[in-house]
């Protein structure tokens, strides 16, 4: 028994030697140290020894095995400590290599140009309403002084949803359900999508508008021109010529449309202006008192003046784009540019 023992003991410590990973020390453990182990099954068997040989073979036993249990947690501790510096040598990071940059996104130049007009008005009291997109034929058209058969209508190429539902074709309805709402003083502006069946490089079947209406006791053709003044020399620099020019619309009488002077070529005329100098930015007016009927207002007590702008010109004069389709395709190459 005794070379039995000592056999054990050095096939134990050869193995744990070469062992390389936990679970080949794991299988050595339990092969040896195990309930059934080789040293385990030894030790039981020490009973039917003799006195003497009991004794001595037994204090042999027992230092082999706390010999052994010490060469099985130091090969464990030696591999976990080999595998941990192999884990930090894989797992190294540099930290001198430069960071990823974050890419910051960007308001579309759109909102930025709405912002701007809307930061504008608001300094003038102006205060800001929403409409509907899918608008009653009602409000895009009859109660704008525009009924069935007006050649106006024609003008506006119009997306029909039904018989009495439209795509808004501009944003003057979102005026006749503020004063159906409210009694004047009346201050607000109504920026929003709406809708043609147009497109070239400088139409598209959908855009945006601003529209702006004052109404009050006493407001005067002078008060249009006063705030439309403030706006373009805000929205286009100081200094900035404008003109108005006597035009139609069936909801504003009289009507006028406002163009600023040609930045391109300074007023001498060029392709951008089509060698006129001037650049048309909105039409403009005094509200017609056939839309005041409309809404209840008395034309005898309130006058006031309406303006409605395409914010893609607008943006497209300031920044000189020349493709209105620019702003909808999203490449990042266009909008990184504001
Ligand atoms: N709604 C008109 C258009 O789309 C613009 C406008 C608005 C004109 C308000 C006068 C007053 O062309």
């Amino acid at each position: 028994m005794k070379e039995e023992l000592e056999k054990i003991r050095e096939e134990c410590q050869a193995s744990l030697a070469l062992a390389k990973t936990e679970p080949e020390i794991s299988e050595i453990r339990v092969r040896v140290l195990g309930r059934k182990g080789s040293l385990t099954q030894l030790l039981k068997r020490l009973g039917t020894l003799p006195e003497a040989e009991r004794k001595e073979i037994g204090r042999r036993a027992n230092e082999i095995k706390e010999d052994l249990e010490a060469r099985v947690e130091e090969g464990l501790r030696r591999i976990q400590e080999q595998e941990r510096t192999e884990s930090l040598e894989r797992e190294r990071i540099d930290v001198t290599l430069p960071g990823r940059r974050m890419v910051l996104g960007r308001r579309h130049p759109l909102t930025q140009t709405l912002d701007e007009i809307i930061h504008i008005f608001s300094r003038l009291g102006f205060e800001v309403v929403e409409g509907p997109e899918v608008e009653l034929d009602y409000y895009n058209f009859e109660a704008l002084n525009i009924p069935k058969g007006h050649p106006a209508r024609e003008m506006q190429a119009t997306f029909f949803i039904s018989e009495d539902v439209v795509l808004r074709t501009h944003t003057s309805p979102v005026q006749v359900r503020t004063m159906e709402k409210k009694r004047p003083p009346v201050r607000v502006i109504c920026p929003g999508a709406v809708y043609r069946c147009d497109s070239d490089p400088t139409h598209s079947p959908m855009f945006h508008q601003v529209e702006g209406l004052l109404v009050d006791r006493g407001i005067t053709f002078s008060d249009l021109k006063g705030v439309l003044s403030v706006f373009v020399q805000q929205m286009f620099g100081r200094g900035t010529q404008l003109r108005f020019r006597p035009s139609f619309f069936p909801f504003t009488e009289p009507s006028a449309e406002i163009d600023i002077e040609c930045f391109i070529c300074g007023g001498k005329g060029c392709g951008v202006c089509s060698n006129t100098g001037w650049l048309e930015i909105l039409g403009s007016g005094m509200v017609d008192p056939a839309v005041y009927r409309f809404v209840g207002y008395d034309p005898e007590e309130v006058t006031g003046f309406a303006f409605g702008m395409g914010i893609e010109r607008i943006a497209m004069l300031k920044y000189g784009i020349n493709d209105i389709r620019l702003f909808f395709t999203n490449d990042l190459r266009f909008l990184k540019q504001f």
